[in-house]
C-alpha cells in the first residue's frame, strides 16, 4: 500500500527515489511519481503502472537540486491515473507533497478549500494537503505543516517539498508509518526503512511528530518544541532480497520456508504464551491464529479465539482482564491489527505482537512483542509469512515432546515441498487453473489451512475460491457442486478419518472432483486425486499441509499468465482501515 521515499543531501537525486521506490514495490501500488526543485520551480514527474514506466521517463534527469521526495500509490480514491498519482502540486505550484494513509474529512477540506477559491484537480484526499499548506503558509513552513496537520483526520504520513526551501523536506505523521534515515551528509524518509540506503540510523515517527530534513541532519518537533526522539542503528541484515535465480520471489519464499521456520524456533523456543489467548489478524495472518487455535486450547486447557482484526474492533467479545491479545502481522503495519492493537490495550488485555517486521509499528503498540524469523517477504502473497507464525506460536505454547516435535517440523516441511512437486500436485493446479469455482474444505487445525488455500487460490490466480469448514459443507454449500467442481480435502487428524470419508463420500455422490492433501492412506485411496504429506502431530500440521496448496496455486497462476508476485488491487502492507 502506498509507499514514501524522500532524500536530500543526494546527487542524482532522480534515479535515487526512483531506486527507493523499486524497494517499495512490494507493498502494492498501482502509479508511481516522485517531484524535485528545478532552478527555482517544483517538478513533478509521474507513470501510472510500473515503475520502470517512471524509470524510462526520468533517467535523464539531473535536477540542480539533491533533494526530492517519491511515492508509490494504491488507489483508495480515484483511479490509478496521472493526475491522481503522487506527488500532488499546491495550486500556487509552492508546496509538493506525498501522503500516505487516508484523510477521513476529505469532503469539508475540499469544500474549504473551494470556498478560497481552491480546485483540486485529482480525486484524491491528498491533493488537499497541498492546497492547504500553500494557504496557511506565511512563510513558515513549520507553522503551516502544523496548522495543516491539526486540520486533517485520519491517518497520514505527509513529506513536503517547499520551492523556498529546495534543500529541506518536511515530515509528519499520524497513525502512519514513517521513519527518518541519517547518512553521512544526508537525510532521508520512507515509509519503511528497508527502503533506504547507506543510513546509518533510524528515527521511528510518533503521532503527532514532525521532522525537518536538511543534509546536515534532522531536528524532531513535537506540538512546535524541539524533541530528541531515540534513534535506532540502521541494520543492513534487513535490505532487502533477491530473487536469486527463481522466476518469481513468491517461488523463493516458498523454498525459503524449512529454514524460516527453523530460525524462527530457534529464535523463540525460550518465550511463552500463556493464559487465555485470542489470536488477531487479517488475512493469511488470521488464518496462522485459527490454525494454531486447537494447539492452544490442548496446551493451556483454557478457552482461546482467533478473530479478524477489523471484527475484533468493533466487538465486545473481550473484555476480561487476563486475556491476552496475540496480534499477528507479517509487517506489523496492517492498519486493522494496530487499530486492534490499541482497542486490547483500552480494554486491559495483555497485548502481545507476533511480527516479522522488527521494529514495526505492532511491536511498538504492543506490551510484548516476538519477532519470527522469515526474512522479507516480497510477494504479496504471503508464504513464509504464514508458516513462521504457525511455527512461532507453536514454539511458544510447546515444551517436551511436543517441542521436539515443533524442531522436526522443517524436516517434515522439506518433505511436503517435495510432495508438492508431484504429478499429482501439477494435475492439481491444471484442473484449478481451468476451473471457474473450488472449494477448499477441513476441520479443527485443516480448517485455518482450507481458508488459506482458498485465499492463496483467489490472491494470485483470481479464480473464486470457497474455504470452508467440512462439517458446514452440507448446511447450504454443497448445493454448488456438481459435475467436476474441485473440492481440496485437507486431512490430517485421524480422530477426524471417519468424518472426512463421510463428507469426501457425499462430494463425490454429486460429481464433485476431490483432491486430498493428507498423510492417510484411506483419505488417499477415497480421493479422486491425493497429494500425500509427510504425517506430523495433526496439531502442528498447518505448517506442512499448508505447501502443497501454496505450491498448486502458485503452478496455477503461472499457467494462467498472472503477475505473481503482485497480484492486481493487492497490497504487501494495508496500511489503511
Ligand atoms: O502484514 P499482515 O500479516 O498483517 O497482513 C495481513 C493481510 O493483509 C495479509 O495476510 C494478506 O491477506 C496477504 N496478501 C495474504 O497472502
Amino acid at each position: 500500500m502506498c509507499g514514501i521515499i524522500g532524500y536530500t543531501g543526494k546527487k542524482n537525486i532522480a534515479q535515487e527515489l526512483v531506486v527507493g521506490l523499486e524497494k517499495l514495490e512490494y507493498r502494492g501500488y498501482d502509479s508511481a511519481g516522485i517531484a524535485y526543485c528545478e532552478h527555482g520551480k517544483l517538478v513533478a514527474v509521474k507513470a501510472v503502472g510500473r515503475i520502470s514506466e517512471l524509470k524510462k521517463l526520468t533517467e535523464v534527469s539531473r535536477p540542480d537540486s539533491a533533494c526530492g521526495i517519491g511515492h508509490t500509490r494504491w488507489a483508495t480514491h480515484g483511479r490509478p491515473t496521472l493526475v491522481n498519482c503522487h506527488p500532488h502540486l499546491s495550486y500556487g505550484g509552492k508546496f509538493a507533497i506525498v501522503h500516505n494513509g487516508i484523510i477521513e474529512n476529505c469532503k469539508q477540506l475540499r469544500a474549504f478549500c473551494e470556498s478560497r477559491g481552491v480546485s483540486p484537480v485529482s480525486d484524491t484526499d491528498s491533493e488537499l494537503i497541498a492546497h492547504l499548506l500553500e494557504l496557511c503558509f506565511d512563510g513558515d513552513l513549520r507553522r503551516a505543516a502544523d496548522k495543516v496537520a491539526e486540520m486533517l483526520k485520519g491517518s497520514f504520513a505527509v513529506g513536503v517539498l517547499c520551492s523556498c526551501r529546495p534543500n529541506e523536506i518536511y515530515a509528519f505523521s499520524s497513525r502512519s508509518p514513517l521513519v527518518i534515515g541519517e547518512g553521512k551528509n544526508f537525510c532521508a524518509l520512507a515509509s519503511d526503512g528497508n527502503a533506504l540506503s547507506g543510513v546509518d540510523t533510524l528515527v521511528f515517527l510518533k503521532d503527532g511528530e514532525s521532522a525537518l530534513l536538511r543534509p546536515s541532519g534532522a531536528e524532531y518537533y513535537r506540538k512546535g518544541k524541539r524533541v530528541n526522539p531515540p534513534a535506532a542503528p540502521f541494520s543492513s541484515a534487513s535490505a532487502l532480497s533477491v530473487k536469486d535465480g527463481f522466476a518469481h520471489y513468491m517461488l523463493k519464499e516458498m523454498y525459503e520456508q524449512p529454514e524460516a521456520a527453523a530460525r524462527t524456533v530457534a529464535a523463540l523456543s525460550d518465550v511463552r504464551l500463556r493464559g487465555a489467548l485470542t489470536f488477531i489478524g487479517c488475512g493469511s495472518s488470521y488464518h496462522a491464529g485459527l490454525s494454531v487455535l486447537p494447539l492452544a486450547e490442548h496446551v493451556l486447557r483454557k478457552p482461546s479465539y482467533a478473530c479478524l482484526a477489523g471484527e475484533f474492533i468493533c466487538s465486545e467479545r473481550v473484555k476480561r482482564r487476563g486475556t491476552t491479545a496475540v496480534l499477528l502481522s507479517q509487517s506489523g503495519e496492517t492498519a486493522d491489527t494496530v487499530a486492534a492493537a490499541l482497542e486490547a490495550e483500552r480494554r486491559a488485555c495483555r497485548t502481545f505482537a507476533i511480527v516479522n517486521v522488527p521494529s514495526s509499528t505492532l511491536t511498538r503498540v504492543c506490551k510484548r512483542h516476538a519477532v519470527t524469523r522469515a526474512g522479507p517477504e516480497i510477494a504479496v502473497a504471503t508464504t513464509k509469512g504464514f508458516t513462521s507464525q504457525v511455527i512461532a506460536v507453536a514454539a511458544m505454547l510447546t515444551r517436551g515432546q511436543t517441542a521436539d516435535s515443533v524442531k522436526r517440523l522443517p524436516f517434515a516441511m522439506e518433505k511436503a515441498l517435495a510432495a508438492a512437486e508431484t504429478q499429482e500436485a501439477e494435475e492439481a493446479a491444471r484442473l484449478l487453473a481451468i476451473s471457474p469455482d473450488v472449494f477448499f474444505i477441513g476441520r479443527k487445525a485443516d480448517y485455518g489451512v482450507a481458508l488459506e488455500g482458498a485465499l492463496k487460490l483467489k490472491e494470485i490466480t483470481y479464480i473464486n475460491a470457497l474455504g470452508i469448514s467440512s462439517g458446514e459443507l452440507k448446511h447450504g454449500s454443497i448445493s454448488l457442486i456438481s459435475d467436476g467442481t474441485p473440492v481440496v480435502v485437507v486431512h490430517t487428524d485421524p480422530s477426524l478419518r471417519e468424518k472426512t470419508l463421510l463428507t469426501i463420500s457425499s462430494v463425490r455422490a454429486r460429481g464433485g472432483f476431490v483432491i486430498g492433501i493428507t498423510d492417510d492412506s484411506d483419505v488417499c485411496a477415497a480421493s479422486d486425486l491425493a497429494v500425500r504429506i509427510p504425517h506430523c502431530d495433526p496439531f502442528l500440521s498447518p505448517a506442512v499441509s499448508v505447501l502443497p496448496l501454496q505450491s498448486i496455486a502458485y503452478r496455477a497462476a503461472v499457467l494462467l499468465g498472472r503477475d505473481v508476485d503482485k497480484p492486481r488491487n493487492l497490497a504487501k502492507s494495508v496500511t489503511v482501515e
